[in-house]
Protein backbone atom coordinates (compact mmCIF):
# COMPACT_ATOMS: atom_id res chain seq x y z
CA UNK A 1 0.00 0.00 0.00
CA UNK A 2 2.73 2.43 -0.56
CA UNK A 3 4.44 3.93 -4.00
CA UNK A 4 3.07 5.60 -6.74
CA UNK A 5 -0.31 3.65 -7.11
CA UNK A 6 -1.32 4.91 -3.58
CA UNK A 7 -4.45 6.28 -3.82
CA UNK A 8 -4.99 9.45 -1.38
CA UNK A 9 -7.88 7.41 0.85
CA UNK A 10 -5.06 4.07 0.85
CA UNK A 11 -2.51 7.12 1.84
CA UNK A 12 -4.80 7.62 4.86
CA UNK A 13 -4.72 4.43 5.92
CA UNK A 14 -0.99 4.28 5.71
CA UNK A 15 -0.95 7.00 7.73
CA UNK A 16 -3.19 5.46 10.55
CA UNK A 17 -0.95 2.12 10.17
CA UNK A 18 2.15 3.63 10.81
CA UNK A 19 1.07 6.13 13.62
CA UNK A 20 -2.20 4.81 15.43
CA UNK A 21 -1.99 1.90 17.30
CA UNK A 22 -4.41 0.62 14.98
CA UNK A 23 -4.79 -2.36 12.73
CA UNK A 24 -6.19 -0.67 9.35
CA UNK A 25 -6.00 -3.85 7.51
CA UNK A 26 -8.41 -5.95 9.60
CA UNK A 27 -11.31 -4.04 9.16
CA UNK A 28 -13.80 -3.53 5.47
CA UNK A 29 -13.76 -0.26 3.87
CA UNK A 30 -17.27 1.00 4.10
CA UNK A 31 -16.31 0.76 7.90
CA UNK A 32 -13.15 2.62 7.80
CA UNK A 33 -14.26 5.16 5.02
CA UNK A 34 -17.69 5.95 7.06
CA UNK A 35 -15.03 6.83 10.39
CA UNK A 36 -12.34 8.50 8.46
CA UNK A 37 -15.13 10.45 6.73
CA UNK A 38 -17.00 11.85 9.92
CA UNK A 39 -13.32 12.73 11.31
CA UNK A 40 -12.82 14.58 8.25
CA UNK A 41 -16.03 16.34 8.54
CA UNK A 42 -15.76 17.40 11.92
CA UNK A 43 -11.87 18.99 11.21
CA UNK A 44 -13.74 20.67 7.81
CA UNK A 45 -11.08 18.55 5.76
CA UNK A 46 -12.26 18.45 2.05
CA UNK A 47 -9.68 15.60 0.55
CA UNK A 48 -7.84 12.87 1.96
CA UNK A 49 -4.72 14.06 0.98
CA UNK A 50 -5.22 17.20 3.34
CA UNK A 51 -6.59 14.59 5.95
CA UNK A 52 -3.43 12.60 5.69
CA UNK A 53 -1.47 16.00 6.23
CA UNK A 54 -3.41 16.44 9.52
CA UNK A 55 -3.00 13.44 10.60
CA UNK A 56 0.68 13.25 10.20
CA UNK A 57 1.16 16.73 11.74
CA UNK A 58 -1.39 17.02 14.48
CA UNK A 59 -1.67 14.31 17.65
CA UNK A 60 -4.93 15.28 18.58
CA UNK A 61 -6.42 14.28 15.44
CA UNK A 62 -4.66 10.90 15.49
CA UNK A 63 -6.09 10.42 18.92
CA UNK A 64 -9.38 11.42 17.83
CA UNK A 65 -9.18 9.32 14.74
CA UNK A 66 -8.11 6.26 17.21
CA UNK A 67 -11.08 6.67 19.58
CA UNK A 68 -13.41 7.06 16.50
CA UNK A 69 -12.22 3.68 14.89
CA UNK A 70 -12.36 1.77 18.27
CA UNK A 71 -15.72 0.30 18.51
CA UNK A 72 -16.03 -0.59 21.67
CA UNK A 73 -19.95 0.09 22.37
CA UNK A 74 -21.62 -3.07 24.27
CA UNK A 75 -24.06 -3.29 26.80
CA UNK A 76 -25.03 -5.67 29.76
CA UNK A 77 -27.93 -8.19 28.31
CA UNK A 78 -27.40 -6.73 25.11
CA UNK A 79 -30.35 -8.45 22.96
CA UNK A 80 -31.83 -9.84 25.80
CA UNK A 81 -33.58 -12.46 23.35
CA UNK A 82 -30.43 -13.96 23.00
CA UNK A 83 -29.99 -14.06 27.06
CA UNK A 84 -32.54 -16.68 27.52
CA UNK A 85 -31.45 -19.01 24.72
CA UNK A 86 -27.81 -18.79 26.40
CA UNK A 87 -29.39 -19.22 30.03
CA UNK A 88 -31.06 -23.02 28.83
CA UNK A 89 -27.82 -24.11 27.38
CA UNK A 90 -25.74 -22.70 30.75
CA UNK A 91 -28.66 -24.49 32.56
CA UNK A 92 -28.59 -27.71 30.27
CA UNK A 93 -24.24 -27.69 30.54
CA UNK A 94 -24.45 -27.33 34.35
CA UNK A 95 -26.55 -29.89 35.50
CA UNK A 96 -24.59 -32.76 33.74
CA UNK A 97 -21.91 -31.97 36.70
CA UNK A 98 -19.22 -30.42 34.69
CA UNK A 99 -16.79 -27.34 34.32
CA UNK A 100 -18.70 -25.73 31.99
CA UNK A 101 -15.93 -22.96 30.35
CA UNK A 102 -17.33 -19.46 28.37
CA UNK A 103 -15.48 -17.10 26.04
CA UNK A 104 -16.47 -13.91 25.93
CA UNK A 105 -14.28 -13.06 22.87
CA UNK A 106 -14.12 -9.96 22.38
CA UNK A 107 -15.58 -8.92 25.48
CA UNK A 108 -15.26 -4.88 25.53
CA UNK A 109 -15.08 -3.30 28.92
CA UNK A 110 -16.37 -6.76 30.58
CA UNK A 111 -20.32 -6.22 30.18
CA UNK A 112 -21.12 -9.18 28.53
CA UNK A 113 -18.53 -11.49 30.42
CA UNK A 114 -20.10 -10.23 33.64
CA UNK A 115 -23.55 -10.46 31.96
CA UNK A 116 -22.50 -14.25 31.85
CA UNK A 117 -21.46 -14.66 35.54
CA UNK A 118 -24.43 -12.58 36.37
CA UNK A 119 -27.14 -14.72 35.42
CA UNK A 120 -25.24 -18.08 36.09
CA UNK A 121 -26.18 -16.62 40.22
CA UNK A 122 -28.97 -15.38 38.97
CA UNK A 123 -30.73 -18.82 37.53
CA UNK A 124 -31.57 -21.17 40.55
CA UNK A 125 -31.11 -24.09 37.92
CA UNK A 126 -27.88 -22.92 36.75
CA UNK A 127 -25.03 -23.74 39.06
CA UNK A 128 -23.05 -20.87 38.94
CA UNK A 129 -20.04 -23.32 40.60
CA UNK A 130 -19.45 -25.04 37.49
CA UNK A 131 -19.02 -21.89 35.36
CA UNK A 132 -15.69 -20.34 34.70
CA UNK A 133 -15.81 -17.13 32.26
CA UNK A 134 -12.90 -15.80 30.25
CA UNK A 135 -13.23 -12.48 28.74
CA UNK A 136 -10.80 -11.16 25.76
CA UNK A 137 -10.11 -8.35 23.70
CA UNK A 138 -7.35 -6.60 21.94
CA UNK A 139 -7.66 -3.47 23.74
CA UNK A 140 -5.69 -3.22 26.90
CA UNK A 141 -7.89 -0.01 27.60
CA UNK A 142 -10.67 -1.96 27.58
CA UNK A 143 -9.87 -5.02 29.62
CA UNK A 144 -8.58 -2.20 32.32
CA UNK A 145 -11.76 -1.03 32.71
CA UNK A 146 -12.87 -4.39 32.35
CA UNK A 147 -11.02 -5.68 35.55
CA UNK A 148 -12.30 -2.80 37.20
CA UNK A 149 -15.72 -3.36 37.00
CA UNK A 150 -16.82 -0.11 37.60
CA UNK A 151 -19.92 1.54 35.28
CA UNK A 152 -21.30 5.01 34.92
CA UNK A 153 -24.78 5.77 33.56
CA UNK A 154 -24.26 8.52 31.33
CA UNK A 155 -26.56 10.56 29.16
CA UNK A 156 -26.21 7.58 26.69
CA UNK A 157 -25.91 5.07 28.75
CA UNK A 158 -28.62 3.49 31.25
CA UNK A 159 -26.91 0.97 33.42
CA UNK A 160 -29.81 0.09 35.54
CA UNK A 161 -31.83 -0.58 32.27
CA UNK A 162 -29.21 -2.71 31.27
CA UNK A 163 -29.50 -5.00 34.12
CA UNK A 164 -33.36 -5.48 34.72
CA UNK A 165 -33.43 -9.15 33.15
CA UNK A 166 -31.87 -9.64 36.55
CA UNK A 167 -34.08 -10.50 39.18
CA UNK A 168 -32.15 -8.39 41.80
CA UNK A 169 -29.26 -6.64 40.25
CA UNK A 170 -28.31 -5.20 43.79
CA UNK A 171 -27.21 -8.46 44.97
CA UNK A 172 -24.61 -8.15 41.41
CA UNK A 173 -23.40 -4.41 41.70
CA UNK A 174 -23.40 -1.99 44.39
CA UNK A 175 -24.68 1.13 43.45
CA UNK A 176 -23.47 4.29 44.43
CA UNK A 177 -25.99 6.77 42.68
CA UNK A 178 -24.71 6.61 38.89
CA UNK A 179 -21.77 4.63 39.47
CA UNK A 180 -22.09 0.42 39.58
CA UNK A 181 -19.17 -1.75 40.65
CA UNK A 182 -19.63 -5.26 39.85
CA UNK A 183 -19.69 -6.90 43.20
CA UNK A 184 -16.42 -9.83 43.65
CA UNK A 185 -18.43 -12.66 43.71
CA UNK A 186 -19.43 -12.07 40.17
CA UNK A 187 -16.33 -11.23 39.49
CA UNK A 188 -14.82 -14.04 40.39
CA UNK A 189 -16.24 -16.04 37.64
CA UNK A 190 -14.39 -14.21 35.63
CA UNK A 191 -10.91 -13.51 34.14
CA UNK A 192 -9.55 -11.31 31.63
CA UNK A 193 -6.82 -11.60 29.03
CA UNK A 194 -5.38 -9.67 26.07
CA UNK A 195 -5.95 -11.08 22.88
CA UNK A 196 -5.87 -10.81 19.03
CA UNK A 197 -8.88 -12.86 17.57
CA UNK A 198 -7.45 -12.28 13.83
CA UNK A 199 -3.47 -12.97 15.19
CA UNK A 200 -3.44 -14.77 18.40
CA UNK A 201 -4.88 -17.98 17.53
CA UNK A 202 -6.72 -21.29 19.35
CA UNK A 203 -7.54 -20.89 22.78
CA UNK A 204 -7.93 -24.04 25.38
CA UNK A 205 -11.88 -25.28 23.96
CA UNK A 206 -14.35 -23.62 25.56
CA UNK A 207 -18.07 -25.56 25.64
CA UNK A 208 -19.61 -21.94 24.28
CA UNK A 209 -17.70 -19.35 22.61
CA UNK A 210 -19.31 -15.76 22.45
CA UNK A 211 -18.26 -13.75 19.38
CA UNK A 212 -20.57 -10.82 18.83
CA UNK A 213 -20.76 -7.22 16.91
CA UNK A 214 -16.79 -7.79 15.65
CA UNK A 215 -17.64 -9.81 12.16
CA UNK A 216 -19.37 -6.93 10.90
CA UNK A 217 -16.40 -4.64 11.11
CA UNK A 218 -13.72 -7.35 9.48
CA UNK A 219 -13.08 -7.26 6.17
CA UNK A 220 -13.46 -10.38 4.28
CA UNK A 221 -10.21 -11.46 3.92
CA UNK A 222 -9.57 -11.58 7.50
CA UNK A 223 -12.78 -13.01 8.64
CA UNK A 224 -11.27 -16.84 7.60
CA UNK A 225 -8.33 -16.37 10.05
CA UNK A 226 -11.24 -15.04 13.02
CA UNK A 227 -13.35 -17.64 12.17
CA UNK A 228 -10.19 -20.11 12.49
CA UNK A 229 -9.48 -19.26 15.49
CA UNK A 230 -13.21 -19.20 16.85
CA UNK A 231 -13.62 -23.35 15.68
CA UNK A 232 -10.44 -24.35 17.05
CA UNK A 233 -11.56 -23.17 20.16
CA UNK A 234 -14.90 -24.87 20.49
CA UNK A 235 -15.29 -28.16 21.94
CA UNK A 236 -16.72 -31.07 19.65
CA UNK A 237 -20.14 -30.39 21.44
CA UNK A 238 -19.52 -26.48 21.97
CA UNK A 239 -22.16 -23.55 21.53
CA UNK A 240 -21.24 -20.68 19.43
CA UNK A 241 -23.58 -16.98 19.79
CA UNK A 242 -22.71 -14.50 16.99
CA UNK A 243 -24.08 -10.97 17.00
CA UNK A 244 -27.59 -10.23 15.58
CA UNK A 245 -26.63 -9.52 12.34
CA UNK A 246 -23.72 -11.87 12.14
CA UNK A 247 -23.98 -15.12 10.00
CA UNK A 248 -21.18 -18.36 9.74
CA UNK A 249 -19.45 -17.85 6.42
CA UNK A 250 -21.10 -19.94 4.04
CA UNK A 251 -17.98 -22.01 3.02
CA UNK A 252 -18.56 -23.37 6.81
CA UNK A 253 -21.69 -23.63 7.49
CA UNK A 254 -22.26 -27.22 7.51
CA UNK A 255 -19.78 -27.30 10.54
CA UNK A 256 -22.79 -25.70 12.76
CA UNK A 257 -26.71 -26.31 13.38
CA UNK A 258 -28.71 -23.69 14.49
CA UNK A 259 -30.11 -23.99 18.00
CA UNK A 260 -32.23 -20.97 17.79
CA UNK A 261 -30.84 -19.40 14.25
CA UNK A 262 -33.09 -15.79 15.12
CA UNK A 263 -30.64 -15.66 18.22
CA UNK A 264 -27.99 -16.57 16.49
CA UNK A 265 -26.77 -19.47 18.92
CA UNK A 266 -25.18 -22.70 17.37
CA UNK A 267 -24.71 -26.25 17.97
CA UNK A 268 -21.24 -27.21 16.39
CA UNK A 269 -21.70 -30.35 14.31
C1 LIG B 1 -18.57 -3.78 19.41
S1 LIG B 1 -17.47 -4.48 20.61
C2 LIG B 1 -18.37 -5.97 20.99
C3 LIG B 1 -18.40 -6.29 22.47
C4 LIG B 1 -19.39 -7.40 22.88
N1 LIG B 1 -19.04 -8.68 22.30
C5 LIG B 1 -20.80 -7.01 22.51
O1 LIG B 1 -21.37 -7.59 21.58
O2 LIG B 1 -21.36 -6.13 23.15
C6 LIG B 1 -16.11 -4.97 19.59
C7 LIG B 1 -14.81 -5.21 20.34
O3 LIG B 1 -13.90 -5.90 19.47
C8 LIG B 1 -12.59 -5.57 19.85
N2 LIG B 1 -11.69 -5.98 18.76
C9 LIG B 1 -11.46 -5.35 17.59
N3 LIG B 1 -10.59 -6.06 16.83
C10 LIG B 1 -10.28 -7.19 17.55
C11 LIG B 1 -9.43 -8.31 17.31
N4 LIG B 1 -8.75 -8.44 16.18
N5 LIG B 1 -9.33 -9.26 18.28
C12 LIG B 1 -10.02 -9.15 19.45
N6 LIG B 1 -10.84 -8.11 19.72
C13 LIG B 1 -10.98 -7.14 18.79
C14 LIG B 1 -12.68 -4.07 20.09
O4 LIG B 1 -11.60 -3.63 20.90
C15 LIG B 1 -14.06 -3.96 20.79
O5 LIG B 1 -13.90 -3.97 22.19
Amino acid sequence: MSGESETPFEGVLRQIDDTVPFEPGYYNESYLDRRITARMRRRDTESHGEYERLLREDEEERQALMDALTINVTEFFRNPEMWEVLRDVLRERTSEQRRVRVWSAPSADGREPYSIAMLAHDDPEIDESRVEVLGSDISEEALENAREGVYHTTRTTDIAGELEPLSDPDRYVERDDDTFQVRPTVQRLVDFETHDLIRDGARDPFDVVLCRNLLIYIDVDHKGALFDTLEASLADDGVLVLGMTESVPPGRSDRYEPIDKRRRVFGRV
